[in-house]
């Protein structure tokens, strides 16, 4: 599922991105390739970061 259109971005790039050890959002974005646009999936990556396991979001 897309999450951040205007990265292209899935939650499947985000759990990617975290298990890469990525923690913030800026730092999936950077994983990506992408970079902070509009912020509208900020909420939904912290989300998907605080789901992982053993991971600790930061915001
Ligand atoms: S939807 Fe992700 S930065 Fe706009």
């Amino acid at each position: 599922m897309v999450i951040c259109l205007c990265n292209g971005m899935s939650d499947g790039d985000v759990r990617t991105a975290a298990a890469n050890g990525a923690t913030r959002p800026k730092e999936v974005y950077d994983c990506c390739g992408g970079r902070a646009q509009c912020g509208g999936c900020t909420a939904t990556i912290l989300h998907i970061l605080r789901e992982m396991p053993g991971e600790k979001a930061q915001a």
